[in-house]
């Protein structure tokens, strides 16, 4: 029989890890020249790949068994996320962050276990804030801050209308995805429409997904990210008593790969607040 993988020693590495990432980050903030993928707002540095290179080369040194992907080695058609247990990892999630020295940039190390998120660490090494999580173990800032960090007010329930919500504009600026985004926001904002608390973008979904999971944010919508960008905060969130269904209505349990996610706070009133944020979708995102 073959040995159950010690999920703990996957923690521990990975937070290791994602310090010597950090270390690296730092020391490049300002430093590399930038180019384009898809776009002129798709960007990528070299010390994307650097930092891809070594959280790949330690994850496979480590454990040769085990799948790697990853954002910089991604080949879109030929890479396939399998059931094997799998390293999924972002090397600077919030790279146009990095490029403008905003301090919202982090490493995103996740590992998946049947196409399943079972252990998460996210770690923004600009604001030293290590989110950590393990399936069935709860999650974690800096080791010891059980998430969420806020309980919503007692009695209170989660709406649209008390909401804090991030969004992002993704790297999409024209067709049917930015007009669904552009006309979501405007009803979700709208006086006559939800009027929501307030957007914020933090630029990563890691960072959006772990602040859903602290309890900053309420909710977090998105399209268009991949697997890379929410496997580790998938954990963190789902921890901390959150939930991530679909983005476009109807999807209560979406994989992992999907690219279209809703993630949103536990507490009371969960549910309903997903149907009622599913109601403001004006159309379907298509990734
Ligand atoms: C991006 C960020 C952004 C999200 C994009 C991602 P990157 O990742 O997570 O918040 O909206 O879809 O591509 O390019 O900074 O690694």
């Amino acid at each position: 029989m073959a040995a159950a993988i010690d999920l703990d020693e996957i923690r521990d590495f990975l937070v290791e890890l994602a310090k010597q990432a950090g270390e690296l980050i730092v020391s490049q903030t300002g430093k590399t020249a930038y180019d384009d993928k898809a776009n002129s707002v798709d960007l990528v540095t070299e010390t994307d790949a650097a930092v891809e290179k070594l959280v790949a080369t330690k994850c496979t040194e480590k454990y040769p068994h085990f799948e790697f992907m990853g954002e910089e080695s991604y080949i879109p058609g030929v890479t396939k996320l399998s059931e094997k247990p799998t390293f999924i990892v972002d090397p600077i999630d919030g790279t146009t962050n990095f490029i403008h020295s905003f301090p919202f940039s982090c490493t995103s190390l996740g590992f998946a276990i049947n196409r399943h998120p079972v252990v998460g660490v996210v770690y923004n090494p600009f604001l030293n804030l290590m989110y950590t999580g393990i399936k069935g173990q709860g999650s974690f800032l800096n080791g010891t801050q059980k998430l969420p960090l806020r309980q919503p007010p007692a009695g209170s329930k989660l709406t649209l209308q008390n909401a804090l919500i991030g969004i992002e504009w993704g790297t999409q600026r024209s067709g049917v995805n930015y007009k669904v985004k552009t006309e979501t926001f405007k009803k979700l904002a709208a006086e006559d429409g939800s009027m929501v608390h307030g957007f914020r973008s933090l630029g990563s979904a890691a960072m959006n997904m772990c602040a859903v999971a602290a309890g900053q944010l309420d909710a977090y919508w998105e399209g268009g990210c991949y697997a890379w960008d929410v496997c580790a905060g998938w954990v963190i969130l789902t921890e901390a008593g959150g939930r991530v269904v679909g983005g476009n209505p109807g999807i209560w349990e979406p994989a992992v790969d999907q690219r279209i996610y809703l993630a949103v706070r536990g507490g009371d009133g969960c549910e309903e607040f997903i149907k009622n944020f599913w109601d403001s979708v004006e159309g379907q995102l298509d990734y």
